[in-house]
């Protein structure tokens, strides 16, 4: 979708790459991956074992919050024609934005597996 419409001029799309779609399914799973993982399973597990981890969970949220607000400034430029070339370079950015935070939340988990790994070693299970 973005090559087509940074093309000069932009190249037309089928209607089921329509940006407007495209985004809105974008927009729907990007809210429902988000919740997942707030929700007490994920980073409420992560935040009751580890308090320690709590600033960097809340940046994480902090950034989830960022790329719905991201997303609905898409959505706008998504109903816009003449603003499509733009969203084609927005949607890039949040999708290199989104890459960023997914590394920073591998990193999160695999520190706190490392925690888990270096207790059950030590003996010391079920903190
Ligand atoms: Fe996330």
């Amino acid at each position: 979708m973005c090559a087509a419409l940074e093309a000069e001029p932009p190249l037309p799309l089928p209607v089921e790459l329509s940006p407007r779609r495209l985004i809105a399914e974008w927009s729907r799973e990007l809210s429902s991956h988000f919740e997942t993982e707030e929700g007490l399973s994920y980073f409420g597990t992560l935040a009751a074992e580890r308090p320690d981890l709590s600033f960097r969970i809340g940046d994480l949220r902090a950034d989830h919050t960022a790329m719905l607000e991201a997303i609905e400034a898409l959505s706008g430029l998504a109903g816009d024609e003449r603003r499509h070339r733009e969203l084609g370079l927005r949607t890039r950015e949040l999708l290199r934005r989104f890459q960023v935070h997914e590394a920073a939340e591998s990193a999160l988990l695999q520190e706190f597996f490392k925690g888990v790994g270096d207790d059950f070693l030590a003996g010391r299970s079920g903190r």
